[in-house]
């Protein structure tokens, strides 16, 4: 769907304040107005987009109502259980999650000449991994250094990270991407040979390495053909629906649920890593998402529901840049990478309204800011709201082609609705995106259950209260290779349980019964409630 003529319209007045805009970005916010705009723009900050737990290991801590709802549901095993003497699987390490996390995790406990077996919900890749766009970062250009990168993530998370988690993270950085290149994956580079690399929102210096703007899907492709190579053993259309606990609290397994013969399979295994990823198809204050079909919090339901700490679950990331416009992309990402090429935040006057390259939570504030209090933004024929996001700034900034040549996803994804990207703005509006909180971990991805891991999205505390661009499909990796290291280490060590238990299920039940809460649910979700499921 075109732009509309009345939208058209609009867009002259974007066009006759580009060329003074090519040298004069819009200044950055002082700390205060950072504050002034996230405590009244931001979602985190909706008191009726929360409600405190009241059971289990973080009782009384705040997370989102639809994410409530599922941690306060009944499991999915309630009523219907399998044999839990009849292993179906027993290996040393069970990887439940098929992107970029479960993927580290499964050849580096492979490394290690243990059994593993990797489950996952959909296909293996079906993940936010394969969706993710603009880049990895690390420190490896010579004016930067692990540490810049130290002081940028802990700047992004509002100084609320947790150190040793953010070490492990900048540290491993260009090692990861060495990695990577070691087993194929394709990086921009320069003629020379040396690597491409932009800024996103909140970085101090140049470290995102992009494979154009498919970078995730890159990432995936390289990590899934070196996991097909091995021969590790891979379920599809398997996700777990709980944790199995031995007989003295440790995790020991899971129950699987056939997708296709809606068959309960029992995995036994020495130790467990999850990586089960976000949960953005929650839609949580009911904001459209980017995240992959698949993305419904279960790691964040098994594991809670075993005893497993969360962390930062008060927190969730708005990207600040969703399709907002046409109705069919509603939702989708637009890579931040946009504007690490020029791209600038305009009003409906034509007019900057915020710094484009402010962090993801100041940024989206400033838009919904500009939309419901400044009465400013652009509404589109459906009746959403959305600001202007001015690609075509790029080709006067970094020279013409530069569109196609960088961003040849983004293009062809509006061309479809015969919106040209190089000529045109794109309307955005902040879309959620990323779980900034989940199941607490410390560097070697060690949940708070023994013999239970957690890497991914899944993972909390290592990005605070936001994250930057580029880090998410950074601590992916560096998580998941230290989880599938230190897991695969740990099962040597370890006998393999006698004792198949769900009894935690049991006793969560209980006090749900006790509290009284009855959400007439069960969970994982599995899928979004908008699933046609034939009965
Ligand atoms: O904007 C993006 O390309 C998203 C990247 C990220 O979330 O790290």
């Amino acid at each position: 769907m075109a732009y509309t003529p009345e939208m058209r319209e609009l867009i002259k007045k974007v066009e006759e304040t580009r060329p003074s805009r090519v040298d004069n970005p819009f200044p950055r916010m002082t700390p205060e107005e950072k504050t002034e705009v996230l405590n009244n723009y931001h979602p985190d900050y909706i008191e009726e987009g929360f409600q405190p737990l009241r059971c289990g290991v973080n009782k009384g801590d705040r997370v989102p109502l639809e994410l409530a709802a599922l941690l306060e549901a009944e499991s999915f095993l309630t009523h219907y259980r399998p044999d839990l003497n009849n292993f179906h699987y027993d290996v040393d390490v069970l990887v439940v999650g098929g992107g970029g996390a479960g993927a580290a995790a499964a050849l580096e406990a492979h490394n290690e000449g243990v059994k593993v077996l990797l489950t996952t919900k959909l296909r293996f890749g079906d993940a936010n991994t394969m969706m993710a766009q603009g880049g990895i970062q690390a420190a490896d250009n010579s004016n930067d250094s692990p540490t810049i990168h130290y002081l940028d993530v802990l700047g992004g998370g509002g100084f609320s990270n947790l150190p040793a988690l953010v070490k492990a993270l900048v540290t491993d950085a260009p090692l990861t991407i060495k990695w990577l290149e070691e087993m194929g994956a394709m990086f921009d580079k320069y003629p020379d040979g040396t690597m491409i690399t932009n800024h996103g929102g909140g970085t101090s210096r140049k470290r995102m390495h992009a494979a154009l703007d498919y970078t995730g899907a890159e990432i995936m492709r390289t990590l899934r053909e070196e996991v097909f190579n091995r021969g590790i053993e891979i379920l599809e259309f398997n996700p777990a629906v709980e944790l199995l606990m031995d007989d003295e609290g440790n995790a020991a397994g899971a129950v699987l649920y056939n997708l296709e013969t809606e068959e309960l399979l029992v995995v036994r295994a020495k130790t467990v890593i999850l990586t089960t990823g976000g949960s953005g198809r929650l839609h949580f204050q009911s904001f459209p998402t980017t995240n992959h079909y698949g993305a419904t919090g279960d790691g964040l339901v098994m594991g809670y529901r075993a005893g497993a700490h969360l962390a930062f679950m008060d927190t969730i990331q708005y990207h600040p840049t969703g399709a907002a416009y046409p109705p069919q992309l509603l939702g989708l990402l637009v890579t931040e990478k946009v504007r690490g090429l020029g791209a600038m935040f305009l009003n409906i006057k034509g007019e900057q309204f915020a710094y484009s390259l402010e962090t993801r939570d100041v940024a989206s504030s400033a838009i919904i800011r500009e939309c419901r209090e400044r009465k400013l933004g652009i509404t589109t024929p459906t009746g959403i709201p959305g600001v202007w996001l001015d690609s075509p700034l790029i080709e006067l900034i970094q020279g013409e082609g530069a569109i196609e040549k960088q961003l040849p996803a983004m293009l062809r994804q509006f061309q479809r609705f015969d919106i040209d990207i190089r000529k045109d703005p794109i309307l955005i509006y902040p879309t959620l995106h990323y779980q900034n909180g989940g199941l607490l971990i410390d560097e070697n991805g060690c949940s708070s259950v023994n013999n239970l891991y957690v890497a991914g999205e899944n993972a909390g505390g290592i990005h605070g209260r936001n994250r930057l661009m580029g880090n998410s499909l950074l601590d992916i990796l560096v998580f998941g290779r230290r989880a599938g290291r230190h897991a695969a280490g740990k099962s040597k060590n370890i006998k393999a349980a006698q004792i198949l238990s769900l009894e935690h299920v049991d006793t969560y039940n209980k006090q749900l019964n006790e509290t009284g809460v009855k959400s007439g649910i069960t969970s994982p979700q599995l899928l979004p409630h908008y699933t046609h499921r034939e009965d």
